[in-house]
């Protein structure tokens, strides 16, 4: 496809001291002054199918959907995996606006939205980012024609899609496959989750945050009973973490709801913030970052249950 040089995404060396600790129960006797972020990781935590297409989902717009998905890329690419990013959001197209995907001249430019409408496959619609290991489908405002124009079957045009294309290929062509969602509970949503072998749920900390939790919570059983029995929520990332106590409320009743699910706190930085305005990957715009160096540790969690970041 390019032949534009791709630019390789850091190894990142965090201080010891900087890492979160991996516990799997939460340490209720520590008083919150002095308790220090944690990543939890249940006994029943599972990895996902070896197809690792995970959904990253959250109706709240602002909760770490695009930063999550652009930073577990970049960690899993940094280790040589083959990525793909899937912009499923048409509110922002934040991804494809961040990760700017590399268009051949001359070729007519596809995108989530063609693929909807079988113009393309899921492959035409595939284009290299700038980073080594991440390639992009992206989206523009377009793509809200499907919520309008409900083309039949489009709940399951995600799930086909992949498929379709492992079996032309014999294997999925992506170690891993992200798929960033917009912030509503919409058709394209459900056709995200339903080929999903897992949920990744970004979750900021604050009550609305806590609150949305409830209807995300039964989209997600919804689409496991009739589209896809697989679909389970993997890992709940708590973005722009600060200390306090209802942080630690917030994780508990998460891990209350979500037994199986890794809880990975995300602390807040400002560096975090800035990376989508310089278009690169925290990891490689702060690699020094608590951002960077937290999602490498959940990075590592998601894919195998331990953390060998
Ligand atoms: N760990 C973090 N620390 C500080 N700001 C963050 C962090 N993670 C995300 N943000 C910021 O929060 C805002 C919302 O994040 P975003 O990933 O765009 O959410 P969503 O895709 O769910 O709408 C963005 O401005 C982003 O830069
Ligand atoms: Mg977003």
């Amino acid at each position: 496809m390019s032949e534009l040089p791709r630019t390789l995404l850091p190894a990142l060396s965090s201080p010891p001291g900087d890492r979160l600790e991996v516990v799997s129960a939460w340490d209720d006797a520590t008083p919150y002054q002095s308790w220090r972020p944690q990543i939890l990781v249940p006994a029943t935590f599972r990895p996902a199918e070896p197809s690792r297409v995970y959904a990253v989902v959250n109706q709240k717009g602002g909760a770490g959907k695009t930063t999550t998905t652009v930073e577990l890329a970049a960690a899993w690419a940094a280790q040589g995996l083959r990525v793909r990013v899937i912009d499923a959001d048409h509110q922002e197209a934040a991804l494809s606006a961040w990760l700017l995907p590399q268009y051949p001249e001359g070729a007519p430019r596809h995108s989530l939205r063609s693929v909807f409408f079988d113009e393309c496959s899921l492959l035409e619609a595939t284009y290299p980012t700038l980073y080594e290991g991440i390639d992009i489908v992206p989206s523009g405002l377009d793509l809200v024609r499907v919520e309008y124009e409900r083309p039949i079957g489009a709940e399951h045009t995600l799930a086909n899609a992949l498929a379709a294309e492992a079996q032309q290929h014999g294997g999925p062509l992506y170690d891993v496959t992200l798929i960033d969602s917009a912030p509503s509970l919409g058709l394209v949503t459900v056709s995200v989750l339903t080929a999903g072998d897992q949920a990744l749920v970004p979750l900021g900390v604050g009550g609305l945050d806590m609150k949305g939790m409830a209807s995300l919570h039964r989209t997600i059983t919804v689409v496991q009973q009739k589209n896809n029995p697989k679909l389970d929520v993997g890992a709940v990332f708590l973005t722009a973490w600060d200390k306090s106590g209802f942080a630690r409320q917030l994780a508990a009743k998460v891990s209350e709801d979500y037994p199986e699910a890794a809880i990975v706190p995300i602390r807040r930085s400002v560096r975090a913030a800035e990376a989508p305005i310089a278009e690169q990957p925290v990891r490689l715009y702060a690699p020094e970052s608590t951002a960077a160096a937290d999602y490498a540790q959940g990075a590592s969690i998601v894919l195998t249950g331990r953390d060998a970041a």
